[in-house]
């Protein structure tokens, strides 16, 4: 039977991506699951990022979802591979999990002009490699720099991030990232988290070097998806409905999560 598509983040970040994804994809039904009892999963081990990733994504399959999107860089990057190989086969033929990290680096190494990327994402990601290891195997010639930026979730979560406290580690943190190479002239923002510091990294980047940021381009590949995948496709439902879930109380989820919706959340609590 088909079901709705399932959009999971550790916490309010995949909400920049589905914004996108539901404007462009407005037709299907959705449900977005946020982990916030147990965000930021930035700084956690493989092992629990694991954990906690297949818990949710069990939780919205047994809801009806046949497809789950891993809107967040941190799960894409330490959940998505153990999931689909050793979780996955258990489910049968018409369950996907997709994450944010391979639409990104399919793309990147067309946009670079000098073959020098630099990627901001969370200490986890980071340390994963997954984008270096993703980029070099699509574009062989690319260099990848990378910088662990650990204090903009807790910032951008506890809406700290308009603040001067946030210039602080922004400026740091870019300048620690341009230090690694004279020739970046591409920045990825591998944290689905990050967009809400657009308007300040742009203040800290020299003007020629190109911003990415992940929502559209996650989209247009989720679009392109469907439609080569028509035997998924068929599995889900088109009634536009759009459901929202939290691990934490839906007065604290639905308080912030507008500002990265863009528009007002009503969630629902779920324990798992
Ligand atoms: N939004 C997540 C990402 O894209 C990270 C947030 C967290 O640390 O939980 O990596």
């Amino acid at each position: 039977m088909a079901g709705p598509i399932g959009i999971f983040d550790s916490g309010y970040g995949g909400l920049t991506v589905f914004r996108e994804i539901e404007s462009l994809l407005p037709e299907y039904d959705y449900i977005y699951l946020g982990d916030n009892a147990r965000a930021p999963y930035g700084a956690r081990s493989f092992e629990t990022v694991y954990r906690f990733t297949l818990e949710c994504v069990k939780q919205l399959f047994s809801m009806g979802c046949r497809l789950v999107i891993l809107a967040c860089n941190t799960a894409s990057a330490k959940a998505l591979r153990n999931i689909q190989q050793l979780d996955l086969p258990q489910y049968g033929a018409h369950y996907r999990v997709l994450g944010v990290i391979r639409p990104t680096t399919e793309i990147v190494g067309h946009i670079t002009r000098t073959g020098c990327i630099g990627i901001l994402a969370t200490p986890g990601t980071v340390k994963s490699l997954s984008y270096s290891i993703e980029i070099q195997h699509f574009f062989p010639n690319v260099r990848v720099y990378q910088q662990a930026c650990p204090m903009w979730v807790p910032l951008i979560e506890n809406d700290e991030h308009t603040g001067p406290g946030a210039d602080y580690f922004v400026e740091k943190d870019l300048r620690a990232l341009l230090a690694q190479a004279d020739c970046i002239d591409t920045v990825v923002l591998g944290c689905t988290h990050y967009s809400l510091l657009l308007e300040k990294i742009r203040r800290y980047l020299p003007p020629e070097i190109t911003l990415m940021a992940q929502g559209r381009l996650v989209a247009d590949r989720l679009a392109d998806y469907l439609r080569r995948h028509p035997e998924i496709e068929a599995y889900c439902s088109k009634g536009e409905t759009r459901r929202f879930f939290t691990t934490e109380t839906p007065e604290i989820f639905d308080e912030k999560a507008s500002r990265f919706y863009g528009r007002p959340v009503q969630s629902q609590h779920l324990s798992l």
